[in-house]
Formats: structure tokens, sequence, C-alpha cells
């Protein structure tokens, strides 16, 4: 048999886009950190940002699929509109009209649409108004795949200045732009990416005052730069919703394009990965519904037929409640573990979480918590993960945050899990860092 000559040693190699060279010589965290997970048994992870398989709704799905499969002479099987699905685009409208002080937003189905995730949006969004080299502004500390996914389209990231709450600093940010607009960049800052409720990772909230602020502050600009509201978190809160309006809804944003992010997968099903997009910049969603086209011409058809189902059922809000009581419950349970092992004595602080999946928290300032240091080769050992907090910043990060996830680990694991994470801190103290606890 002849032997191919695609095996031939010096043959050239094969060559790869910009997005296929900056994807293989990049480095992806998530990646990484979930190859760390699933290649010890042991492990215990306080990184995933994933949900809790005990509430997530199986028998509400279940009795979907029932009602839902085989019948209508199997419509909900086929292809559906690149768009979503009219009925659960009818019913994204609802459930913004459903939060409070929402009543009266106007907005309907057709500025509503259904995406594979809210991280299909932002890469869509990040798509269509940015070119290599353009600039999107984000808070500090920011979600971190989100970062990623920019360095992967070689966007730059500019971290707006914030106070230490993380609240946008609104001087400084002029500052920034107006230093932009004078070094000949200012064309080149193409959006601005917001959390508005319990942000990954600091779980910060973006109240009305700062909106404000922020939309007098873009009103001066001579171009538009489109704003990313991304809500991923919202409907996750435990006592009582943040009060603060959506963009969509306050009238000094009355007129700007705003792109309001939600998703399915945090509050309800994970594993459907259905999210949505809602705007009133009626020519850019075209554009981003002809781009969603050439990526999938419309996300998964049946998840939609079961979320619609269950939203008619009246069901996502009480699975809402009941999940809303689990998630607070493990975050109090996580909270109680790190002061019980001694965390706030050795100089570790955070701000109690009042939604979201998240603890976001912050050592002394000498304790290195990067990949590699001292503490995370340390938390590695005690077959812990976590995420650094460092990968959360653009430009210049700080070194001591970690992010804590108590969305997946189980309830009765997290206890354990904070012993092994306060151990590592211990054994990182020998090894240089300051740990007394
Ligand atoms: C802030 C934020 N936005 C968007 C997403 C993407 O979520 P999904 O694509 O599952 O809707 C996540 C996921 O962790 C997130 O934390």
């Amino acid at each position: 048999m002849q032997s191919s000559n695609f095996s031939t040693p010096d043959r050239p190699e094969i060559l790869y886009s910009r997005l296929g060279r900056n994807a293989r010589e990049g480095d992806s965290v998530i990646t990484r950190l979930m190859a760390e997970a699933l290649s010890r048994p042991r492990m215990l992870s306080l990184a995933a940002g994933f949900t809790d398989n005990r509430v997530l709704p199986g028998d509400l799905v279940e009795e979907a699929v029932h009602a839902l499969a085989g019948t209508g002479g199997n419509a909900h099987l086929q292809y559906g509109m690149n768009v979503g699905r009219p009925g659960l685009r009818r019913c994204v409208a609802q459930l913004l009209k459903g939060y409070p002080g929402e009543e009266a937003l106007d907005l309907d189905e057709e500025q509503c649409l259904v995406t594979n995730g809210s991280q299909q949006a932002l890469y869509i969004l990040v798509q269509m108004f940015c070119d290599p080299g353009d600039i999107v502004l984000v808070e500090s500390p920011s979600y971190f795949v989100f970062l990623e996914l920019l360095k992967g389209l070689g966007v730059r990231a500019v971290p707006m200045p914030a106070d230490g709450e993380g609240r946008i600093d609104l001087p400084g940010l002029e500052e920034l732009l107006a230093r932009l607009r004078q070094s000949g960049e200012g064309d080149r800052v193409r959006l601005m990416y917001l959390m508005g409720a319990f942000a990954n990772p600091s779980t910060r909230c973006i109240g009305e005052e700062e909106k404000t602020g922020l939309a007098r502050i873009l009103e001066g600009m001579e171009r538009p730069i489109p704003v990313i509201e991304d809500m991923a978190y919202r409907e996750l809160y435990f006592d009582r919703p943040f009060p603060a309006r959506s963009l969509l809804s306050l009238e000094a944003w009355r007129d700007y394009p705003v792109f309001y992010l939600g998703t399915f997968t945090k509050p309800f099903a994970t594993g459907l990965k259905t999210g949505f997009i809602a705007s009133r910049a009626s020519e850019s969603l075209r554009v981003f519904a002809r781009i969603k086209g050439h990526q999938d011409f419309g996300s998964a058809h049946f998840n939609q037929a079961i979320l619609q189902h269950i939203f008619e059922r009246g069901a996502y809000e009480s699975h809402l409640w009941e999940i809303r009581k689990h998630y607070l419950e493990k975050c109090r349970v996580l909270e109680t573990a790190l002061r019980e092992n001694g965390l706030p004595e050795a100089g570790w602080t955070w701000q109690s979480p009042q939604g979201g999946l998240l603890l976001w928290a912050r050592a002394r300032e000498n304790m290195d918590t990067r990949m590699g240091s001292p503490f995370h080769r340390a938390c590695l050992e005690q077959d812990i993960l976590y995420v650094p907090g460092d990968l959360c910043f653009a430009g210049k990060a700080p070194s001591h945050f970690v992010r804590l996830s108590f969305g997946a680990l189980d309830r009765d694991l997290i206890p354990e899990a904070v012993r092994r994470f306060c151990e590592a801190a211990r054994v990182a103290a020998v090894c240089g860092a300051d740990f007394t606890g």
C-alpha cells in the first residue's frame, strides 16, 4: 500500500485565520479549569459557574417533554425561526415588563430575539460592532469569559475607572474618553459592557443614579457607543430584587442603542442553553439576526418550546422562588465556613452577596492568588479549584482576589471545600504569603 502524501513531515502547516490563530495560541482558562476538575475525582470545585443539579427543574422539563413531543404534527421537533419561536419571544417581552417598575416598558416581542444562551449574544454583538484592535469598555472586575472572548477576536478590553466598591468613576470615565479621542482612538471605542445585577464576579448591582450618570457622559459623545446590559443573574436575588430598572426603561437612555441580554440557563434549566437579546435599536437587531442566521439559523427549537410551555403554565416564577431559597442557604453555608476557618482574621474581606452564584473575596495585598502561585498550587494539592481574581480584570490586575462559586458544589460539601481552601492558605503562608488564621 502506498503511504499517504499527507504524512510528509516537511509539508507546510495549514493556515489559520486570525481568529483561529488567537484560539490556537491563546489559553482557555475555563477549559483548563474544567480539565483539572475532571482529572481529579476528589476535586471540589469552587470555580465552576454552574448551577446546582439538585435544583434543576427535571420534573417540569419532563412534563413539558411529554406534553410537547409528538404533538402538533411534530412541529416542535422541526427547525424554528432564526429570531426565535414567536410564543417564547412573547414570553420574554412579558417577563421584561414583569420586573419591578418596568410595567410600562414599551418593547414588544419583535424587539426580543432568542439566542443560544446569552454567550452567543455577547459574541455576535462584539463581532458586529468591533474589528480587531477596536476597544470595548468594561467594568473592573468583569466577566472573565467575556474578556477571553474579546482577546480571541483581537479586540481590546479597556477598564473603566472605578472606586473601591466597583462603581464606575464617572469623571474618570470622561477623562478616559477624552484621552482616547485626543490620541485619535475615539472611533475605536465600539461598545460598553455592563452587568446590571449581581455581576460576575463581584455580585455588584448598578443603581439608577449611576446608570443615569453614564447616560449623561455618553450623550456628550460625538457618536453613540452601543451599551450591553448583561442581566444573567438578575432573577437570582435572595430576598428581594435589586430595585434599579434596566437601561431599557430609563428615560435618560431612551433613544440610545442599548442591548439587554437575559438568559434561562442560570435561573431555570442550564442545559437548555437558551437566552435572549432585547433592544429598541431595530436596525442593529436586524444586523444581529443576520449574523445569527449565518451562525445557526435558529436556536434549538424544541428547547424553546419547553420554555414557552413552562412560562404558559406559570411554572417559571414558582421555580424561581424555590431556587432563590436554595442558593441563599448555600451562600450562607459558604460564608459561615469561611468565617469559622478564620479567613477574616487572616485579613480576607468580602461583601455578603445578595444574589447570584458567586462570592468575590479579597485577601491581603501580599497574598498572591494567581495561577501558579504558592496559594494556587496549595489549593490544587488540596484538590480545590477557585477562579484567580486577576483573570477578571482587563489591563493591570490586582493579584489578591478570588472568585468562589457556591452554585454547583453540593451544599453538604461546601464546608469541606472551605476547610481545604483555608488549609491551602495556611500552607501558602509557610511558603511566604501571609496567613495567620
Ligand atoms: C455574566 C454572564 N453573562 C453571560 C453568561 C453566559 O451564560 P449563558 O450563555 O449560559 O446564558 C454567563 C455565564 O456564566 C455570565 O456569568
